[in-house]
């Protein structure tokens, strides 16, 4: 494989389970969070994750020790130096991941690529904050990564063939499904899921129905694994206010405004399982 070094940016959900499909792909990982606390929390979690599948069976020990061995939590991005590609997986927000770019063009070799793992925001104005746009597209893996099949490569008008292909390859060697899509917000998942998250919590606050009987006739009534109101916990329900906003803004449609309820539990701290509350309380779990 063309990546063999790959530098991963961010610490929240993406970013470990990003961080473990490449290692298990054989990849050399960097991991760098800005905090020393949240990086060594991150090596734990991954620990963590490893030792369930050699508990049910279905990762060999040895290979364990292999995978961890390939990781490596640093918090300087200047660690990322000599990456084949760096990953973003930072928060949902155009301004933090512009900045970001900007920071990793200067330090990254001239033949890395630069990646995002963005759920909606434009690509295009990503790579534009590089000097290096033909290197940049987007490498959508979905949530939890070492679980879903799939990943969206992203192309931007700039993206060169080269870069799209090495994306292809990486997703391809950590095990998923590769779909192409353009640029576009919300690509092709989340162009279709976020407007029915969004109605789901418009019809809650409607008083039309319960939270439990929304997820459950969703779930018995369409075959679906999950409710949406479970899933905009699992997602975390900031990144799904930032991804709803993103559609409202390229679409301009009223009818795609933020469900007021969303945005008023996000304004309360209640950002569904990563902080322990969202539409279900998970304190006692
Ligand atoms: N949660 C999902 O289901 C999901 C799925 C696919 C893609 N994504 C995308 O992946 C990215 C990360 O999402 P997440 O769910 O892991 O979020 P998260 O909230 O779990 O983690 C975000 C991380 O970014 C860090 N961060 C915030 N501002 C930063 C900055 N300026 N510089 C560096 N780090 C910063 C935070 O400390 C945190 O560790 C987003 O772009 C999101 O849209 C999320």
């Amino acid at each position: 494989m063309t990546i063999k070094r790959v530098g991963i940016v961010g610490s929240g959900i993406m970013g470990s389970g990003v961080a473990e499909v490449a290692a298990k792909a054989g990849c050399e990982v960097v991991l760098r969070s800005r905090a020393q606390e949240s990086a060594d929390s991150m090596v734990a979690g991954l620990e963590k994750s490893l030792g369930k599948q050699v508990d049910k069976g279905r990762l060999e020990d040895a290979e364990r020790t292999a995978v961890l061995g390939r990781v490596r939590a640093v918090t300087e991005l200047s660690e990322l130096a000599d990456c084949d590609l760096v990953l973003e997986s930072i928060v949902e927000d155009l301004p933090a991941k512009l900045a970001l770019f900007g920071e990793l063009d200067g330090i990254c070799g001239d033949d890395a690529i630069l990646a995002t793992n963005t759920s909606t925001l434009s690509v295009a104005a990503i790579a534009a904050a590089t000097k290096r746009p033909d290197k940049v597209c987007g490498i959508h893996f979905f949530n939890p990564a070492p679980v879903m099949s799939v990943v969206e490569v992203v192309r931007a008008e700039s993206s060169s063939d080269a870069t799209i292909a090495a994306a292809r390859e990486f997703a391809e060697a950590c095990g998923k499904d590769v779909v192409d899509v353009r640029d576009q917000a919300g690509f092709i998942v989340n162009a279709l899921l976020f407007p029915y998250l969004n109605n789901a919590v418009n019809l809650l606050d409607s008083g039309a129905a319960t939270r439990d009987d929304i997820d459950t006739a969703m779930k018995g009534g369409c075959n679906f694994p999950m409710g949406p109101l479970e899933l905009l916990d699992l997602v975390g329900l900031d990144t799904s206010l930032a991804i709803i906003e993103a559609l409202h803004a390229a679409s301009g449609d009223p009818s795609d405004a933020p469900a007021p309820k969303l945005a008023a539990l996000v304004a309360e701290g209640k950002l569904g399982r990563k902080s322990g509350e969202g539409f279900y309380d998970y304190s006692k779990k």
